[in-house]
Parts: C-alpha cells; structure tokens; sequence
C-alpha cells in the first residue's frame, strides 16, 4: 500500500498571515500544486453551485444557441469553444469537451496603436441563461481575490515587498473557463486522454473540479497519477510563468484529463499578470538576461491551442509585431523542455 501526501492549506492560514511564505513555495517546489480548503468565506458554497447550474444549463442549449456566442467571432477571445476547436495535441485522441472562456471584464481599452490583439475587453453572456453573467463574474471576482492573495504571499517567500506584483494585475490576462466533457462511449483506456499533457500558461491555476479526470505528472517517479477530488476545495496548479519567475526552482506541473466516459465539469482560473507586463527572473532565483512579455506568451501559446486564433494571425486579419513560435522559455540551468 501507498500512502500519498495531499498538499492543502486552510484559506484561514493565508488570510491570518499564519501560512509562512517559505512553506508555500517550498510545497510548490515539491509538488506543483496544492489544495486550498475553508473557502466558505471567499467562495460561497452557493457560488459553487451556482456555478455548475449555469454550466449545465449553458451546454445543454441546442448547438445553434451556443454557436451564437462563438470564441471566434469575439474581438477579444470570449465566449463558446465547440469540440472541433482542436489545440495541436498529438496525445488528445478522444477529445470530448466543449468550454466557455470568459476574461477581466472592461470596457474597449480602444486601439492605442493599431493593434487589437491584446484580448482585452468586455465578456458576452448567453442572454439565454439567466444569472450567468453575474455567477460567473462573482466567480471570476472571487478567484482573483484569491489569486492576490497567493501572488503576495509568492513575493514576501521571494523576497520582495508584499505588493509587488499588485501593480501588474490592474487589467490581467487572467481567464477563466468552464470546461464541459461530454458523456462518451469511447473505449477508455489508461492512454485514452480527452485533453492532452500539457502545462498552463499563467502563474498558477485555481481549479474547482465537479468530479475526477484530471491526472498530474510527478517528476520524481515518472508516473501519472489522479488528482482527488474534494467538494468546496479549491486545486492550485503551478504554471509556466511562476516557473520563468522562479528560474526553475518551482516547476510547472503538468497534468491531462483522462476520458472517463462519464459527464465531467471543470472550471479553471487561470491567474496571470497584465498583458503588457515585461518579466524576468526574479533576483532572488538568479540572474538572465530573458525578458518575456506576458500577453506575448499567453497569445503564442493559445494560438497552438485554437485554430480560429492561427487562421486569425495567418490571413492578416490580426497583426503580430513579435515572433509567435519564439515564445518557449529559457530556464537557466535547464534543457529546452519538450513541447508538451
Ligand atoms: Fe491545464
């Protein structure tokens, strides 16, 4: 028998500054994630309920309905992702999710110099389901609030002031996704994965899972392994941006989900910093001379994902200043990683 440890904190710990930073990070190190339980407060059970209500209500609509609200006919990348939106994933051999994206919420910030391809703006909702504009951006809300808290407590374990990172979440690149895996009869198997191996993007991500599928890769055994599921608990993942940060010290996890055959909800919070934030490694982890642009980052990466965004780029109705392939990090010390 094995007896695994399950990373978790109570959000009370964070909160009270009773969690010490060091301790955060060093899990992060160790794990890539950890679990967040006593959310009563910050994310009401009702939200969470609310939440999967509007999903099931959003992805039950006929196919016509949620065409409406199609990913590519938005401006600024919100709104209805169909099955066939397919990322490049050699390992996604039975996709079966649809999902709806939504992002920080504002008004068109206007075409400052030309461009348009920062994806900011304001979110659409289904006029059809009601309350899911506001249930979705008190969720949002809610995630950010919690996402602050972890950043602050990432830059006091760094050794930088508190609310350094503050100043570059004013208008974040942070999304947010409902994620829906479609009931399937595909013959399910340990290599059967609905949504390929892969690594997120931003600095971490919050999910709340409705029921199992998702699986983590540990570095250590060179084993997949399935992520347990518990009810009004949160799962934070470490993403690629948090393992530039950090050169490398904290790594970022990668995880699938597994096709289970059965009907699956899932909804990530992607925490990131503003688009046109520049970063580089942070002192205390070392010295490069990389410097990334977070939304130049996020943009190469979701243009593998979404095939509307390539086909967007590539017939000119998108103009790309900078080069779309080269957005792969350099950790010092480390080999070029494996697209995954
Ligand atoms: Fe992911």
């Amino acid at each position: 028998m094995t007896i695994r440890t399950i990373p978790m904190f109570d959000y009370a710990e964070i909160l009270g500054r009773t969690l010490a930073p060091e301790t955060l990070l060093e899990t992060l190190r160790a794990y890539g994630y950890f679990y967040l339980s006593g959310l009563d407060a910050a994310v009401p059970p009702r939200l969470f309920k609310s939440l999967k209500e509007n999903a099931e209500t959003f992805f039950a609509s006929p196919m016509g309905a949620k065409l409406e609200y199609y990913i590519g006919h938005s401006s600024n990348h919100r709104g209805y992702v169909p099955t066939s939106e397919k990322g490049a994933y050699s390992d996604e051999t039975a996709r079966v999710y649809e999902a709806f994206d939504i992002g920080h919420d504002v008004a068109w910030p206007g075409a400052r110099d030309g461009r348009d391809y920062r994806l900011i703006g304001p979110n659409r909702y289904p006029t059809h389901v009601p309350g899911m504009a506001e249930t979705l951006e008190a969720y949002y809300a809610a995630n950010f609030r919690i996402g602050t808290q972890i950043l602050r407590l990432i830059a006091r374990g760094s050794r930088l002031a508190e609310d350094h990172f503050d100043r570059y979440t004013t208008r974040p690149a942070s999304q947010l996704r409902m994620i829906h895996y479609l009931p399937n009869d595909v013959v399910v198997g340990a290599d059967d994965v609905s949504m390929g191996a892969h690594t997120d993007y931003e600095l971490f991500t919050i999910i709340h899972q409705a029921s199992p599928g998702l699986a983590a890769f540990d570095r250590k055994t060179q084993t997949w392994g399935a992520m347990p599921v518990f009810k009004n608990t949160l799962l934070v993942l470490a993403g690629d941006m948090l393992e530039f940060l950090t050169g490398g010290v904290v790594r970022a996890l990668l995880h699938r989900v597994v096709s289970t055959g059965e009907e699956r909800y899932s909804f990530p919070f992607f925490m990131n910093l503003d688009f046109e934030t520049e970063v580089s490694i942070l002192p205390v982890y070392g010295k490069s001379e990389q410097r990334v642009v977070v939304g130049q980052h996020l943009l190469g990466r979701l243009c593998r994902d979404f095939p509307y965004l390539r086909a967007r780029i590539d017939e000119g109705r998108w103009r790309i200043d900078f080069d779309l392939q080269g957005q792969e990090f350099q950790i010092p010390g480390q080999e070029r990683r494996a697209q995954s």
